[in-house]
Protein backbone atom coordinates (compact mmCIF):
# COMPACT_ATOMS: atom_id res chain seq x y z
CA UNK A 1 0.00 0.00 0.00
CA UNK A 2 1.47 3.32 -1.22
CA UNK A 3 0.81 5.16 2.26
CA UNK A 4 2.41 8.71 3.33
CA UNK A 5 1.08 9.60 7.24
CA UNK A 6 2.39 13.27 7.52
CA UNK A 7 1.35 16.86 9.39
CA UNK A 8 -1.84 18.62 7.72
CA UNK A 9 -1.35 21.05 4.88
CA UNK A 10 -4.12 24.33 4.18
CA UNK A 11 -5.10 21.96 1.43
CA UNK A 12 -6.08 19.55 3.48
CA UNK A 13 -8.88 21.06 5.60
CA UNK A 14 -11.50 20.28 2.20
CA UNK A 15 -11.04 17.05 2.39
CA UNK A 16 -11.82 16.74 6.36
CA UNK A 17 -14.35 18.56 5.72
CA UNK A 18 -16.43 16.95 2.82
CA UNK A 19 -15.24 13.45 4.53
CA UNK A 20 -16.68 14.81 8.04
CA UNK A 21 -19.43 16.26 6.64
CA UNK A 22 -21.25 19.67 7.77
CA UNK A 23 -23.39 17.64 10.72
CA UNK A 24 -20.84 17.52 13.60
CA UNK A 25 -20.93 16.54 17.07
CA UNK A 26 -22.14 19.98 18.55
CA UNK A 27 -23.17 23.40 16.68
CA UNK A 28 -19.55 24.18 16.99
CA UNK A 29 -17.74 21.24 16.19
CA UNK A 30 -14.69 23.09 13.54
CA UNK A 31 -14.51 19.64 12.07
CA UNK A 32 -18.14 20.25 10.21
CA UNK A 33 -17.06 23.89 9.38
CA UNK A 34 -14.09 24.60 7.19
CA UNK A 35 -13.77 28.36 8.14
CA UNK A 36 -14.18 27.78 11.64
CA UNK A 37 -11.61 25.05 11.11
CA UNK A 38 -9.05 26.91 9.83
CA UNK A 39 -9.54 29.88 12.31
CA UNK A 40 -9.04 27.54 15.34
CA UNK A 41 -7.21 24.50 14.91
CA UNK A 42 -3.27 24.14 14.15
CA UNK A 43 -1.97 22.53 11.27
CA UNK A 44 0.99 21.15 13.32
CA UNK A 45 -2.21 19.07 15.43
CA UNK A 46 -3.19 17.42 12.64
CA UNK A 47 -2.18 14.53 10.91
CA UNK A 48 -3.17 13.12 7.56
CA UNK A 49 -2.79 9.86 6.03
CA UNK A 50 -3.06 9.54 2.05
CA UNK A 51 -3.44 6.45 0.02
CA UNK A 52 -1.48 7.27 -3.87
CA UNK A 53 -1.86 10.90 -3.18
CA UNK A 54 -5.50 10.99 -2.10
CA UNK A 55 -7.18 11.77 1.54
CA UNK A 56 -7.67 8.56 3.75
CA UNK A 57 -7.76 9.95 7.10
CA UNK A 58 -6.83 12.45 9.72
CA UNK A 59 -5.82 12.47 13.72
CA UNK A 60 -6.48 15.48 15.40
CA UNK A 61 -4.77 16.04 18.99
CA UNK A 62 -3.86 18.89 20.97
CA UNK A 63 -1.23 19.45 24.31
CA UNK A 64 -2.74 20.72 27.16
CA UNK A 65 -2.06 21.23 31.08
CA UNK A 66 -4.16 19.21 34.22
CA UNK A 67 -6.98 17.01 32.74
CA UNK A 68 -9.74 17.47 34.78
CA UNK A 69 -10.07 13.90 35.83
CA UNK A 70 -6.74 13.82 36.54
CA UNK A 71 -5.25 16.93 37.77
CA UNK A 72 -2.15 15.78 38.75
CA UNK A 73 -0.65 15.23 35.25
CA UNK A 74 1.08 18.20 34.04
CA UNK A 75 1.70 18.10 30.12
CA UNK A 76 -0.44 15.46 28.18
CA UNK A 77 -1.58 14.60 24.59
CA UNK A 78 -5.35 14.95 24.39
CA UNK A 79 -6.34 12.60 20.91
CA UNK A 80 -9.50 13.64 20.11
CA UNK A 81 -10.84 12.50 16.63
CA UNK A 82 -9.24 9.14 14.98
CA UNK A 83 -11.48 8.50 11.35
CA UNK A 84 -10.17 7.06 8.66
CA UNK A 85 -12.83 6.48 5.18
CA UNK A 86 -14.33 3.48 5.65
CA UNK A 87 -12.65 1.98 2.11
CA UNK A 88 -9.26 2.06 4.09
CA UNK A 89 -10.34 0.39 7.24
CA UNK A 90 -8.49 -2.63 8.59
CA UNK A 91 -5.25 -1.67 6.71
CA UNK A 92 -3.31 -0.46 9.49
CA UNK A 93 -4.02 3.40 8.96
CA UNK A 94 -5.11 4.52 12.26
CA UNK A 95 -2.58 2.47 14.05
CA UNK A 96 0.28 4.46 11.63
CA UNK A 97 -1.37 7.92 12.26
CA UNK A 98 -1.48 7.02 16.05
CA UNK A 99 1.84 5.78 16.22
CA UNK A 100 3.01 9.48 14.71
CA UNK A 101 0.82 11.27 17.02
CA UNK A 102 2.62 9.62 19.77
CA UNK A 103 6.01 9.74 18.08
CA UNK A 104 5.56 13.90 18.18
CA UNK A 105 4.23 13.75 21.57
CA UNK A 106 7.10 12.28 22.53
CA UNK A 107 9.22 14.77 20.52
CA UNK A 108 6.94 17.73 22.26
CA UNK A 109 8.27 16.00 25.85
CA UNK A 110 4.61 15.15 26.30
CA UNK A 111 4.65 11.64 28.36
CA UNK A 112 1.01 11.04 28.67
CA UNK A 113 -1.24 10.75 26.47
CA UNK A 114 -5.67 10.15 26.60
CA UNK A 115 -8.22 9.30 24.12
CA UNK A 116 -11.88 9.44 24.77
CA UNK A 117 -14.69 7.20 22.25
CA UNK A 118 -18.37 5.56 22.87
CA UNK A 119 -18.42 2.37 24.81
CA UNK A 120 -19.84 1.25 22.25
CA UNK A 121 -17.35 2.23 19.44
CA UNK A 122 -15.97 -1.40 19.26
CA UNK A 123 -13.64 -0.73 16.65
CA UNK A 124 -11.88 1.95 17.98
CA UNK A 125 -11.67 0.42 21.34
CA UNK A 126 -10.07 -2.42 20.06
CA UNK A 127 -7.53 -0.53 18.49
CA UNK A 128 -6.64 1.23 21.55
CA UNK A 129 -6.68 -1.79 23.27
CA UNK A 130 -4.00 -3.13 21.03
CA UNK A 131 -2.04 -0.07 21.23
CA UNK A 132 -2.11 -0.97 25.23
CA UNK A 133 -4.10 2.00 26.37
CA UNK A 134 -5.66 1.62 30.35
CA UNK A 135 -8.78 2.55 30.80
CA UNK A 136 -9.39 5.04 33.57
CA UNK A 137 -13.11 7.21 33.50
CA UNK A 138 -16.48 5.78 32.10
CA UNK A 139 -19.15 8.25 31.68
CA UNK A 140 -22.80 8.41 31.01
CA UNK A 141 -25.13 10.52 29.96
CA UNK A 142 -28.70 10.42 29.32
CA UNK A 143 -30.58 12.43 27.50
CA UNK A 144 -34.55 12.45 27.07
CA UNK A 145 -37.61 13.39 25.36
CA UNK A 146 -41.33 12.15 25.53
CA UNK A 147 -39.96 9.05 23.09
CA UNK A 148 -37.10 8.61 23.10
CA UNK A 149 -34.14 7.84 25.67
CA UNK A 150 -30.22 8.22 23.95
CA UNK A 151 -27.80 7.11 25.90
CA UNK A 152 -23.70 8.50 25.30
CA UNK A 153 -21.16 6.37 26.83
CA UNK A 154 -17.89 8.44 27.09
CA UNK A 155 -14.57 6.01 27.69
CA UNK A 156 -11.51 7.90 28.73
CA UNK A 157 -8.36 5.74 28.16
CA UNK A 158 -4.62 6.61 28.46
CA UNK A 159 -1.67 5.36 26.99
CA UNK A 160 2.22 6.38 26.88
CA UNK A 161 3.94 7.77 23.79
CA UNK A 162 5.69 4.49 22.33
CA UNK A 163 5.30 3.38 19.36
CA UNK A 164 3.54 0.29 18.11
CA UNK A 165 4.29 -0.24 14.55
CA UNK A 166 6.21 -3.20 13.52
CA UNK A 167 8.75 -1.44 10.79
C1 LIG B 1 -11.72 3.23 14.56
C2 LIG B 1 -11.01 3.50 13.23
C3 LIG B 1 -10.30 4.83 13.30
C4 LIG B 1 -9.97 2.36 12.99
O1 LIG B 1 -9.24 2.68 11.80
P1 LIG B 1 -8.41 1.55 10.98
O2 LIG B 1 -7.49 2.25 10.06
O3 LIG B 1 -9.37 0.61 10.40
O4 LIG B 1 -7.58 0.85 12.14
P2 LIG B 1 -6.35 -0.16 11.91
O5 LIG B 1 -6.41 -0.71 10.53
O6 LIG B 1 -5.12 0.50 12.35
O7 LIG B 1 -6.69 -1.31 12.91
C5 LIG B 1 -7.92 -2.00 12.69
C6 LIG B 1 -7.64 -3.45 12.28
O8 LIG B 1 -6.85 -3.58 11.10
C7 LIG B 1 -5.81 -4.55 11.34
N1 LIG B 1 -4.63 -4.23 10.54
C8 LIG B 1 -3.52 -3.61 10.95
N2 LIG B 1 -2.63 -3.51 9.93
C9 LIG B 1 -3.22 -4.12 8.86
C10 LIG B 1 -2.83 -4.33 7.52
N3 LIG B 1 -1.62 -3.95 7.06
N4 LIG B 1 -3.72 -4.94 6.69
C11 LIG B 1 -4.92 -5.36 7.16
N5 LIG B 1 -5.34 -5.18 8.43
C12 LIG B 1 -4.50 -4.56 9.26
C13 LIG B 1 -5.53 -4.40 12.77
O9 LIG B 1 -4.89 -5.57 13.28
C14 LIG B 1 -6.90 -4.22 13.33
O10 LIG B 1 -7.54 -5.43 13.40
P3 LIG B 1 -8.07 -5.97 14.81
O11 LIG B 1 -8.60 -4.77 15.55
O12 LIG B 1 -9.14 -6.92 14.41
O13 LIG B 1 -6.90 -6.58 15.48
C15 LIG B 1 -12.00 3.47 12.03
O14 LIG B 1 -12.81 2.34 12.16
C16 LIG B 1 -12.87 4.72 11.93
O15 LIG B 1 -12.50 5.72 11.30
N6 LIG B 1 -14.09 4.67 12.51
C17 LIG B 1 -15.03 5.82 12.43
C18 LIG B 1 -14.59 7.00 13.30
C19 LIG B 1 -14.41 6.59 14.73
O16 LIG B 1 -15.27 5.99 15.35
N7 LIG B 1 -13.25 6.95 15.33
C20 LIG B 1 -12.90 6.62 16.70
C21 LIG B 1 -13.45 7.56 17.68
S1 LIG B 1 -12.86 9.21 17.51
Amino acid sequence: MDLNIRKALPTDLTSIVDYYGTKGDTPFDPFANEDLLRQVVDLNDIIIAEVKGSFAGFVYFFVDNHPWFEPEVDKFGHIMGVHVKPQYQGKGIATRMLDYAMEDLRKRNVRVAYIDTGANNVEALRLYERMGVQRIWTDHTFQEDNRLRISRFGLGVKFYPTTTTKS
